[in-house]
């Protein structure tokens, strides 16, 4: 297998400078970059105080949010020793996710580039979980074929452009895969989140212990989409014939055994994706992707398939700041125009939308040749001063 090139590129201080943004679900996220560069990554994370209830509680997450919100943006600012005056725009997660939790991250957003005079961009979650390989990594191949695999997504995208062409080739038709992993976690008893449980028990297991399905993968079924349903309930009913006959579960096989179904359909089906479209490359990202079973086997199948594999370190797979502020610095580099103040928080932003250039009425629009583009024909004119344009020579 090509072993993908680690960016080795110094920052200059001609690339964007960039602070992201992520409250879409339990984490509240705030990363800073610079072009490629990765210079802080502060992440408050209210996953404990789920942890009792089995799963994310939107109102829980959101309340978090805002009490970790300044905090967290004041330490990302300290650790990356930059001052807020000098960013060239701030970046935030419009959606997917819980829309309370969005909403939050996106006020914050808002007022901070308000304040500062910065330009606003509001990115897509699943967008940004690709181009986060960036800071680790370097420049995204063109086109992109990723495996976007998390707590609420199990998708195989193609990316032409990740600041404005992302198209879907296949998702999962019912449960994510880590939510599969979450709900298997339960069913054993081992708490919330359940990924990383499963992952570490697993390593003591045997995989092929237990025979549990692959779901879709049969010559008729859709080639790039997944159901981990099945396999769940499988799984479910599998530990419950155990304990109805009195039986001790086998903790280790049983994870051992469910991971292995997932990362191979997961596995299977992404080389199958590159090798149908051509694409050498393949990015792996989401939570999942710090599974060390997944990247394991994704490794040896693609150095199989003669595919060069991109997974970012783990603590860039789950939710975080940095990913945004990646995506963000990309639509910088790119001249995208910012997002308007209308900027809405989308619980349900599809993933063809990699940016929001904003759309509510009277929005007006600060562009990269520092002219507005005016919606409505109501412009503003301190919207002159949030242009990118005007942020460098000023
Ligand atoms: O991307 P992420 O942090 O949040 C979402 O956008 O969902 O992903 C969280 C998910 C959880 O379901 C968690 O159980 C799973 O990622 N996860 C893992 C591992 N680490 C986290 N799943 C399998 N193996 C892991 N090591
Ligand atoms: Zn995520």
């Amino acid at each position: 297998m090509a072993t993908a090139p680690t960016a080795t590129t110094a920052s200059t201080t001609d690339e964007p400078l960039v602070l992201g943004i992520e409250t879409s679900c339990d984490e509240t996220g705030v990363g800073i970059v610079r072009g490629h560069t990765l210079l802080a990554d502060a992440v408050a994370s209210s996953v404990d105080e789920h942890a009792r209830f089995g799963g994310v509680v939107p109102e829980v997450a959101s309340r978090a949010h805002l009490e970790a919100m300044v905090p967290t943006i004041e330490r990302a600012l300290r650790e990356a020793g930059v001052s807020a005056r000098d960013l060239d725009g701030i970046a935030v997660t419009a959606g997917p996710g819980l829309a309370g939790a969005l909403l939050v991250g996106v006020a914050a957003a808002k007022a901070y580039a308000y304040a500062l005079g910065k330009p606003l961009y509001g990115v897509n979650h699943l967008a940004s979980h690709i181009c986060v390989d960036q800071l680790e990594h370097g420049a995204l191949p063109e086109p992109t074929m990723a495996l976007l695999v998390s707590g609420g997504h199990s998708s195989l995208l193609l990316a032409p452009d990740i600041t404005a062409d992302v198209r879907p080739l296949g998702s999962t038709i019912d449960d994510a895969a880590g939510e599969a992993f979450d709900k298997v976690a339960r069913v054993l008893d081992l708490g919330f989140p359940g990924g990383p449980v499963i992952d570490r028990y697993a390593r003591e297991g045997d995989p092929e212990a237990i025979a549990f399905p692959r779901g879709l993968t049969g010559p008729r079924d859709a080639p790039y989409d997944f159901s981990f349903s099945g396999l769940k309930t499988a799984v479910a009913r599998w530990i419950e014939a155990k304990r109805n006959a009195g039986e001790e579960v086998p903790v280790r096989d049983v994870s051992a055994s469910f991971q292995e179904a997932v990362t191979d359909v997961l596995t299977r089906k992404a080389v199958r994706a590159c090798k149908d479209e051509g694409v050498d490359h393949l990015m792996i990202g989401g939570g999942v992707a710090a599974n060390s079973r997944l990247r394991a086997m994704a490794e040896r199948r693609c150095a199989d398939a003669g595919i060069t594999l991109r997974v970012p370190r783990p603590k860039l797979c789950t939710d975080n700041g940095a990913m945004v502020a990646a995506l963000g610095a990309e639509m910088v580099a790119r001249d995208r125009a910012p997002s308007d103040w209308e900027l809405p928080a989308d619980s349900s932003l599809p993933v063809t939308e990699p940016h929001v250039p904003g759309r509510g009425p009277g929005g007006t629009r600060p562009s990269a040749d520092g002219h507005t583009h005016d919606n409505h024909g109501h412009g503003h004119d301190h919207v002159h001063e949030l242009s990118r344009k005007n942020l460098y020579t000023s």
